[in-house]
């Protein structure tokens, strides 16, 4: 198997700087992760919509499949969230990725136990924040990403590269938003991140935990196809459909703040992931979901990224050849 090695990998004890991005639903389950994490990269559940016994079961499934790390995703706004850190505690899970909240929150006892502890961040205030309170990694989300993306939209081209130099490589950090392949994959590494966390991309596999009909919309959108709707209201980006264009339309005619929120609010991730209704769900996606364009097993997709990786390396020139092209 292939061995990329970064700041990222020797941190969690992987052989790829491949993350499969908390996603709920679609992660929050045994299958992709484990799959992940068997592959060489780092699978992630996703707690946020899970119940405590259906999450401490897909824990104990990926530690029975496999004696590689893997990392569960904790919004720590969610309901219930102190009964979720006491099981992460309890189960000294490998690895945190915790989001919407500060880190003050679970570090201390974390760090205690022995699990790696990475916080989602989408400005440099942030990181910079994180940073000082001694989290091991960050997760840095820019714009492009499927989700919820940072509120002024800055594209990940220019926050990573952004979040690095503020942070002068005193943490290691992970880029997150458009990253489809092996090329994105080179890009990530080359802005100053030590690895890339990949979301849409692994929406489509079947190991999965959305509908069908929401793995056919990723590999049929295009890369012009999601909408950023929801402005103040916890924006998300999804897949075009009749529920993103009414908020649209709302959000044009200057609607006021409850008609906007009732509209938001009637539609969830759940209705799309769950019950396939792609009309009036919330299809999360990101961008890249327009590079996706078939369904691979979620193994063949981290092997894809190694080997675009590498081929990319080639494809690039020379340090050489540049200096002499630029004389
Ligand atoms: C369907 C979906 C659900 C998501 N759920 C979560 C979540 O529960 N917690 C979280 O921190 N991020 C969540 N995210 C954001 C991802 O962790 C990640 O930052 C994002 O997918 C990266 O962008 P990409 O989709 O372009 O790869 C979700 C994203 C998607 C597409």
């Amino acid at each position: 198997m292939m061995r990329i090695e970064t700041d990222v990998t020797r941190l969690l004890g992987i052989d790829l700087p491949i993350l499969q991005a908390g996603m709920s639903w679609a992660s929050s389950n045994a299958a992709l992760p484990l799959a992940v994490s068997r592959a060489g990269g780092l699978g992630v559940i996703a707690a946020g919509p899970m119940y405590l016994d259906a999450l401490e079961e897909a824990i104990d499934t990926v530690r029975a499949g496999t004696d590689r790390p893997f990392g569960v995703n904790m919004p720590l706004y969610r309901k219930g969230a102190e009964e979720v850190l006491d099981l992460l505690e309890a189960k000294r899970v490998p690895v945190i990725i915790a989001s919407q909240g500060g880190p003050q929150k679970y570090l201390d006892r974390f760090k205690a136990v022995g699990t790696v502890c990475i916080h989602v961040v989408a400005s440099e205030t942030h990181a910079l924040k994180a940073a000082e309170k001694g989290v091991d990694a960050l997760v840095v989300v820019g714009g492009e990403a499927g989700g919820h993306p940072p509120a002024e939209l800055v594209s990940t081209l220019v926050l990573i590269r952004a979040v690095a130099l503020a942070t002068g490589g005193r943490v290691p950090l992970i880029a997150s938003g458009g990253f489809a392949d092996g090329q994105g994959l080179a890009a990530a590494l080359a802005l100053g991140a030590g690895a890339a966390n990949f979301g849409t991309r692994f929406i489509a596999t079947p190991e999965a935990g959305v509908s069908e009909a929401y793995k056919q919309a990723v590999i049929g959108a295009g890369v012009a196809d999601t909408r950023t709707v929801g402005r103040g209201l916890g924006m998300i980006r999804a897949i075009a459909n009749p529920f993103t264009d009414e908020m649209e339309a709302l959000e044009r005619s200057g609607a006021d703040e409850d008609a906007r929120r009732a509209a938001f609010g009637a539609s969830t991730l759940k209705m799309a992931a769950f019950d396939g209704d792609m009309a009036r769900g919330k299809v999360e996606a990101g961008q890249c979901a327009g590079l996706v364009r078939a369904i691979l097993p979620a193994a063949e997709v981290v092997a894809e990224i190694a080997r675009g990786y590498a081929a990319c390396r080639q494809a690039l020139p020379e340090a050489q050849r540049v200096s002499v092209a630029a004389e």
